[in-house]
């Protein structure tokens, strides 16, 4: 809304702002000192306290927080923006803050600067998906971990007594029934094994820069597809380093970006299979309901038939898999070494374009 529309909603000079209770949207109304000068209906609602409260008080103490909103003010004075969005912390009394977009709009030259929409976020909803969806891998996490716990026990024995009887088999035929024991053992063994790693490596956590962990992960696809396939790099120089497991992030990252190589087989074999591997700063991002001032994003993007319908919803679980001789393990425990450094991953697939968007706290 810009100013010449907000003044056409003033009916009468003496209910100047009157019309902004028409409005659905929470508005709040900043004058140069910082300080509240109006806010509409839906924003008494939305604070949940009285218009006669609210005016008069640093918009800072409702709103992010004082030096937040104090540059905002002198950012809207300086015109250094038209309207800015930007996520701040609501905080109302006995309850937790919440997050929620404000766009701001500046009014130039009059004596009220500021004008802001306060809504909910989408994204709170969101978080709130994503914290369920967090809840139902982890439990099931817990709930393979502890069978992978009693199958592997009984195993080793089922292989051991395996060896034994075939040293006592008198023919080759009868010693063809105890390999197959014996290698479906092991094959069982190596999947246990997989459904357990993640909590068994200790963590090395070291200052680490994320562009090493791509070109690693790049120079092993290249050699794992060294036709057909290329990979595009759109790096942000400017991400900073961080800390956190590089080891475990590469192995993330490879899960994934390994899936995309074998989803495009086909483009593959037509030459024309592009994998996009895109860094970027976020700012104000909130996983998981922490607010972060900094995130890294980084994508991974490929131009292949799309991740199907029926397991859109089930890919980041354990065990669930779309492809011949597939474990279904990558993308868990992906998603497993995403959580330990506090981020997410989260995806959009269409046919023609997959997007794998790892999110991790920088700040
Ligand atoms: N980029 C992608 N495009 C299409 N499908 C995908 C993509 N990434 C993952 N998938 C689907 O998600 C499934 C689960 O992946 P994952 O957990 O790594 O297990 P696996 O690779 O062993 O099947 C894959 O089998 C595939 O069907
Ligand atoms: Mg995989």
């Amino acid at each position: 809304m810009n100013a010449a529309e907000l003044r056409s909603l003033a009916p009468a000079p003496q209910y100047e702002y009157g019309g902004l209770d028409l409005l659905s949207t929470a508005v709040l109304l900043v004058d140069c000192a910082g300080r509240i000068a109006h806010v509409n209906q839906s924003a008494e609602l939305l604070f949940d306290t009285s218009r006669k409260t609210l005016i008069g008080q640093l918009a800072g103490r409702v709103l992010g927080d004082d030096a937040e909103m104090q540059h905002l003010v002198t950012d809207a004075q300086a015109n250094a923006f038209g309207q800015r969005d930007q996520i701040m912390e609501l905080r109302r009394i006995g309850r937790d803050p919440m997050p929620v977009r404000v766009a701001a709009t500046v009014q130039f030259g009059e004596t009220i600067p500021l004008v802001l929409e306060v809504t909910e976020i989408e994204q709170q909803l969101k978080v709130d998906r994503e914290e369920r969806r967090i809840g139902l891998t982890s439990a099931n996490r817990e709930l393979l971990r502890n069978l992978a716990h009693e199958i592997k026990n009984p195993l080793g024995g089922v292989r051991g007594a395996a060896q034994l009887l075939e040293a006592e088999l008198a023919s080759n035929e009868q010693r063809e029934y105890t390999q197959v024991i014996i290698a479906e053992a092991d094959r069982l063994q190596a999947l246990v094994d997989r459904l357990l790693m993640p909590h068994r490596s200790p963590r090395v956590v070291s200052e680490m820069n994320i562009h090493e962990v791509c070109e690693r992960v790049r120079l092993i696809m290249v050699s794992e597809f060294p036709r057909g396939l290329s990979i595009t790099r759109d790096y942000d120089a400017s991400v900073p380093e961080f800390r956190g497991d590089k080891e475990q992030l590469i192995q993330a990252l490879l899960n994934v970006v390994r899936n995309a190589a074998q989803a495009l087989d086909e483009r593959i074999a037509g030459g024309d299979a592009e994998i996009v591997l895109r860094t970027r700063v976020a700012r104000q991002v909130t996983i998981a309901r922490a607010l972060h001032r900094l995130a890294l994003d980084l994508s991974v993007i490929d131009n292949g038939p799309g991740i199907a319908d029926e397991l859109k919803d089930r890919i980041f679980f354990p065990l669930v898999s779309g492809r011949d001789g597939g474990n279904g393990l990558g993308l868990t425990l992906a998603q497993t070494f995403i959580q330990q450094h506090d981020g997410m991953i989260e995806v959009d697939s269409r046919p023609g374009r997959t997007h794998f968007r790892i999110l991790l706290p920088l700040s």
